[in-house]
């Protein structure tokens, strides 16, 4: 199986709880190493540009909101099949609906307040690298 990469993001909720390091864990005993990573507090600007594809969504501008409520971290993950493997670590997107284990079952708050992003799709994963990092800041 070919190695990849895909993007993520430690949400609020977990920097706010200090679970950077848990939640990375987590992530690293699943397969995936961090090639890229750094700690920032989005822009509304930034937020709502990550997040234009759920512009018409009725939860949009209170993701917008929360994303933007304390800072993140954002990421770079490499490993096999690294997108897919990077969301059955993480979980369901609802906390009620995710597999023991994961990281949302055991560390999120709400659908909203779910500690993590994961790009879903290839495609996406290469448009969210992009958003966020410069090529020269990625070292696999
Ligand atoms: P994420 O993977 O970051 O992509 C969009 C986010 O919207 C999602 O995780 C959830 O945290 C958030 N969200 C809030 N409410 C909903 C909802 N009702 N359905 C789906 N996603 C939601």
């Amino acid at each position: 199986m070919a190695v990849t990469r895909t993007f993520s993001i430690i949400k609020p909720d977990a920097t706010r709880r200090n679970l950077t390091g848990a939640v990375t864990k987590m992530l690293e005993d699943g397969g995936l190493r961090v090639v890229a990573s750094k700690r920032i507090h989005m822009t509304k600007d930034q937020a709502e540009g990550f997040y234009a594809v759920h512009r018409e969504r009725p939860f949009f501008n209170d993701l917008v909101s929360f994303m933007i409520s304390g800072p993140v971290v954002v990421q770079v993950l490499e490993g096999e099949n690294a997108m897919q493997r990077n969301r059955d670590i993480m979980g369901a997107t609802n906390p009620d609906n995710a597999e023991p284990g994961t990281i949302r079952k055991e560390l999120a708050e709400s659908i909203e307040a779910n500690s993590v992003h994961g790009s879903d799709s290839d495609d996406n994963a290469k448009i969210e690298i992009d958003y966020f990092f410069k090529p020269e800041e990625i070292v696999g």
